[in-house]
């Protein structure tokens, strides 16, 4: 009795061995290098937010710097700062969309942060239902290593950006 006991003991012992022996062989693989830049941009979700917890309650005491607007058509805005020089490149880019079933104010926050770069140009392209929008500096900035950006619009059921970060 007790042989047969030990007998499943072992049996169950080698089921239970064999699929971590496979995991073990899995994980042992050549994992992919991560993308230094990946971890460089922080975002938050496109968010919707009201009065009571909107960035400029939260943090009344942060300065913010708007972006230049250089186009604006309806629901369609393009904001920038700082220009493109020789020599630098794409640091990091992000796209994020969302939706939402009735009008919304929403807020997005952003921060790159760079090792040893400076950055030179920053662009945001913006696509809303509702007629306008604003992008600010909360911190950093065109020829820092860093740059935190707020980006805010009201009144929208649906918001869409992509952010260019330039530099080198
Ligand atoms: C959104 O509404 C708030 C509160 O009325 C206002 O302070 C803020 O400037 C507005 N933002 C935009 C991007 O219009």
């Amino acid at each position: 009795m007790q042989r047969v006991i030990l007998s499943l003991l072992l049996l169950s012992a080698c089921a239970l061995a064999a699929p971590t022996q496979q995991q073990d062989s899995q994980s042992s693989l050549p994992s992919q290098p991560q993308s230094q830049r990946a971890t460089d941009l922080i975002y938050t979700p496109i968010k919707p937010v009201t009065d009571e917890d909107r960035f400029t309650t939260r943090k009344p005491d942060i300065k913010l710097t708007a972006l230049k607007k250089v186009k604006h058509a309806k629901g369609n805005i393009v904001f920038s700062s700082g220009e493109r020089i020789s020599g630098d490149k794409l640091l990091v880019n992000n796209y994020d969309d969302e939706s939402f079933t009735t009008a919304e104010d929403i807020e997005v926050e952003m921060t790159y942060k760079g090792n040893a770069i400076t950055l030179t140009s920053i662009e945001i392209y913006v696509d809303t239902t509702a007629d306008d929008a604003s992008a600010y500096f909360t911190a950093g900035g065109i020829g820092k290593s860093e740059a935190s950006i707020l980006l805010a619009c009201n009144q929208t059921r649906t918001f869409s950006y992509e952010v260019f970060f330039y530099g080198y």
